[in-house]
């Protein structure tokens, strides 16, 4: 399962050769890949979007701006392990080579630094131009990775080289590119990961939250299911997950704790990177709380610390994680909690501080450890701050089992 919890952003650009897209978009789906398609405009007058939203891991985009991120571009840019386009006409070929962003697909091009993988389609006459064969040459010597096109039947009756590589060898080129640079440091490891904030119901309506939207939990579970990990996320956010990363759906923090506490002595890691209500109401009401009965008091008991607990039952050799979201002081309060709760690593970070922490895409953290080692992860993508917590949790256990 060398794709596991790998993002690839899937181009489709506008040939008579997409539909053939939905098919690598599916395996690679399979495969565990989380999915993120573009299509350029030339794309859906061949195929519709709404069929790569139905396969892939997020809905299908198109458009530069028409969408509620500001950038989607570069979103997707960083946080991409490859920018795979199928097919690629000459056009789009053309765009990058030259360095054009006239649409979301070449944004996101130009905007990653993530590798490339082209598969040209084409008629024969086209792929045979020199401008095209130069742009291909230029690509390559750029680091380009290009799935070369078969001979055979194209669009028209026609026939000759210029058709798209076979779906299943484009898939098999993508899971040979991942598995020549992957580090597998957590083959076979069972971590858990909670992430998301928790809910505590005052009535059927109204609850008590928090502003954590989860996207740290749950690229750090897609990190560790990439390094090889077995994953099992407690998440209370509905969001695209890879298919290789099980998810269990709860909402409250007893919910939560039902959970982990079921699940954490199988597991070999523990990420609590959930936000966990500390109180809840004593009493839920049954019914909505009317206006008119004035205004309600309500009552609230401590819920359970479930990283504690955790902490507490651990057996030898498993690694415990913790976060602490802080708005001051916060080396002095991340410390006190490492201690506190007897943990191994805790992520720190500033939620007070711009582009930091709660639904941002970025975050700036870190990593203290019990033994004292000490890892600041400057503001970067969740992805890259989940990539330096799991570095920070394969460290831990090389000294944790070779301690046991
Ligand atoms: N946590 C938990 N159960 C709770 C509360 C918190 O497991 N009921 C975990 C969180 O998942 C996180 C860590 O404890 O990994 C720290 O959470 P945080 O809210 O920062 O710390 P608290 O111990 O709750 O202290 P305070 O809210 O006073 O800062």
């Amino acid at each position: 399962m060398i794709l596991r919890g790998r993002h690839v952003v899937l181009g489709v650009s506008g040939g008579v050769a997409a539909y053939k897209a939905v098919e690598v978009c599916r395996r690679l789906v399979d495969d565990g890949a989380l999915v993120s398609p573009i299509l350029t405009h030339a794309a859906t007058k061949f195929i519709g979007a709404a069929t790569f939203s139905a396969l892939a891991s997020e809905p299908a985009r198109v458009d530069l701006f028409d969408g509620p991120e500001p950038s989607p571009h570069t979103h997707l840019a960083k946080s991409a392990d490859l920018i795979l386009v199928v097919p690629a006409t000459a056009n789009l070929l053309a765009s990058y080579a030259s360095g054009a962003a006239g649409g979301l697909l070449t944004a996101t091009l130009l905007a990653s630094r993530a590798p490339v993988m082209l598969c040209p389609a084409m008629h024969t006459e086209m792929w045979e131009h020199p401008a095209v064969q130069d742009n291909i040459a230029l690509l390559e010597r750029r680091g380009t990775l290009i799935v070369p096109p078969g001979v055979g039947a194209l669009a028209g009756g026609d026939s000759g080289p210029g058709r798209l590589a076979d779906p299943a060898v484009i898939v098999e080129e993508v899971r040979s590119f991942f598995a020549s640079g992957a580090p597998r440091d957590l083959e076979g490891v069972s971590v858990l990961v909670t992430a998301g904030g928790t809910r505590e119901p005052i009535d059927p309506v109204r609850y008590l939250g928090n502003r954590s939207s989860g996207k740290q939990g749950h690229a750090i579970a897609e990190e560790a299911a990439a390094r090889g990990a077995d994953v099992t996320l407690v998440t209370t956010v509905d969001r695209p997950v890879s298919s290789q990363v099980e998810v269990r759906r709860v909402d409250t923090a007893a919910q939560m704790h039902a959970e982990v506490a079921a699940l954490a002595s199988d597991a070999q890691v523990v990420i609590m990177a959930a936000a966990v209500a500390d109180f809840r109401p004593v009493e839920v009401a049954a019914s909505k709380i009317k206006k008119t009965e004035g205004v309600p008091t309500v009552r609230l008991e401590p819920t359970v610390d479930i990283l504690a607990e955790v902490a507490h039952a651990r057996r030898p050799g498993q690694v415990i994680v913790g976060f602490s979201a802080e708005t001051d002081d916060v080396l002095s309060h991340a410390s006190g909690k490492l201690e506190a709760k007897g943990v191994d690593l805790i992520v720190a970070n500033d939620v007070s501080a711009p582009s930091v922490g709660f639904a941002h895409d970025t975050n700036e953290v870190v990593i203290l450890a019990a033994d004292g080692h000490r890892v600041d992860v400057p503001l970067a993508d969740k992805r890259q701050v989940a990539a330096a917590v799991v570095d920070a949790v394969v460290r831990c256990r090389r000294s944790v089992v070779a301690g046991t």
